[in-house]
């Protein structure tokens, strides 16, 4: 192959060329086949790759309007997304405002939020509380919200404002989610409640603490201090939404009702650039009452053929019943996947929610610190994954210091039983083989650390 001029995310990595797709499979310039357990990689392509319904679908709509600009005009197909997505949102919800990407619209959830308290006459409220441990995004907005120093690289200075977060109610730090209240209480005095916009956080976790979810006591405790305080709860289901978790909203299953959802990658399922904002009827009436203007928006946002994208998208999820096959089938992958998994000391917890699966990686030395950041063990899975022929997808963030190495599973909906079986099986080759290596090596090295300690930031 010619030099490359992509400025590639990680310049000493060899970029396979990825030629076509199939289902779960993409292959190769070379004619190697790789099982895709990630969805596309980024967990975008939920319905698999090389779905000519869908491809129709845009091209109809291509040729009849591919684009117009949503500042004044709008789109039939537009108006019944908008109008599709409401039917599968939790209660309350009656708006939306599409944008093209999960960053966007978490940007957008932040400024409608803000937008609301200004509107009902609380210019003062801008303070966002959000989890430590969560990835929301590249963007410089985005970036601020999380807590995560190690993500945030040299951007800190650009950051435009100093969130306050609180830490991950993990097995690790704590179980009952009262910790990670008692920090949000430190928070909100910190901020003073009535200073406070929005609690940001993903409902589900995903990359940055695969398929976790706080405890339901973290939930009813912060559904008590909105109601107390008056901010928002934003839920970034950029991942979650659109069926990820088995449910169209992961947020329809914590004991809390969101005022704002932000959502984005299953929407367009790899067939189109789509994301998309919504909210409850009672955060829209502050506009509708005020000054009836939200304004701020791309180029793309609303665009009928990323529309008309989005709603084949749904038409295949709800005639192919996936959400409800994502539910049922996903209780029994995480089952097959923990105990394929079974007996290698490497494994700490295997977790999942639908088809959205993380397993936790530990020092096999005392069952449960993080392991040493020197071994890699993250890179390594998914180089041997893909060795294998099998696509994964895990993180390392130690240096952040609420989560070791762990890896996402999350195949498209579409996978069948046996594609299943087979990134089962390849996946725990694949964690056997690397976990021999890791605890040789390990026994050379110093004793296992204790999971470090963190407070809130
Ligand atoms: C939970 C979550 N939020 C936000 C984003 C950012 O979305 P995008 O890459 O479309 O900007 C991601 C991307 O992986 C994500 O996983």
């Amino acid at each position: 192959m010619a030099t490359s001029h992509i400025l590639h995310l990680e310049l000493g990595r060899q970029y396979p060329v990825v030629v076509r797709g199939e289902g779960v499979w993409v292959e190769d310039s070379a004619g190697r086949r790789y099982l895709d357990a990630m969805s596309g990689g980024s967990m975008a392509a939920t319905l698999g790759h090389g779905r000519r319904d869908i491809v129709a679908a845009a091209r109809r709509q291509a040729e009849r309007l591919s684009y117009v600009h949503n500042e004044r005009l709008t789109s039939p197909a537009q108006e019944r997304l908008a109008q599709e997505l409401v039917k599968v949102a939790p209660e309350g919800f009656t708006r939306v405002r599409f944008v093209t990407g999960g960053s966007e619209a978490n940007e957008m959830a932040l400024q409608l939020a803000r937008s609301y308290h200004v509107e009902r006459g609380e210019p003062q409220r801008w303070r966002v509380v959000s989890a430590a441990q969560a990835y929301h995004g590249p963007t410089m907005a985005t970036l601020a919200l999380t807590g995560r120093p190690g993500l945030q690289g040299p951007f800190g200075p650009y950051l435009p404002a100093r969130h306050l977060h609180i830490p991950p109610s993990t097995s690790h730090f704590d179980p009952t989610g009262e910790a990670a209240l008692a920090a949000l209480d430190r928070a909100l005095d910190e901020a003073g409640p009535e200073n406070v916009s929005a609690f940001f956080c993903e409902a589900i976790g995903a990359a940055a603490l695969p398929a976790y979810t706080p405890p339901p006591r973290f939930w009813e405790g912060l559904a008590e201090r909105r109601e107390r305080y008056g901010f928002l709860v934003c839920f970034d289901e950029v991942v979650t939404g659109v069926g990820r978790t088995g449910r169209w909203f992961a947020g329809e299953g914590t004991a809390l009702v969101p005022d704002i959802i932000a959502t984005a990658k299953g929407l367009g399922a790899g067939y189109a650039a789509i994301g998309a904002v919504l909210c409850r009827e009672d955060v829209y009436r502050a506009f509708a009452r005020g000054s009836r203007r939200f304004t701020l928006g791309h180029t793309w946002d609303g665009a009928p053929l990323s529309c008309a994208v989005g709603l084949a998208v749904l038409e295949v999820l709800r005639s192919e019943g996936l959400v409800e096959r994502v539910r049922e089938r996903g209780l029994r992958l995480r089952e097959e996947l923990a105990s394929a998994l079974r007996g290698i000391p490497l494994v700490g917890e295997v977790r999942g929610h639908g088809f959205l699966l993380g397993v936790e990686f530990v020092d096999p030395r005392d069952g449960e610190s993080f392991l040493p950041p020197e071994i890699g063990l993250a890179g390594r899975i998914d180089a041997a994954a893909f060795e294998g022929g099998l696509i994964t997808l895990s993180t390392q963030p130690t240096r952040d210091g609420y989560a070791g190495d762990q890896t996402l599973f999350a195949p498209p909906f579409t996978s069948t039983d046996g594609e299943l079986g087979e990134m089962v099986s390849r996946f725990a080759q694949t964690v056997g083989h690397v976990a021999r290596e890791v605890e040789r090596e390990l026994a050379s090295l110093r004793p296992a650390a204790a999971a470090p300690p963190r407070g809130a930031e």
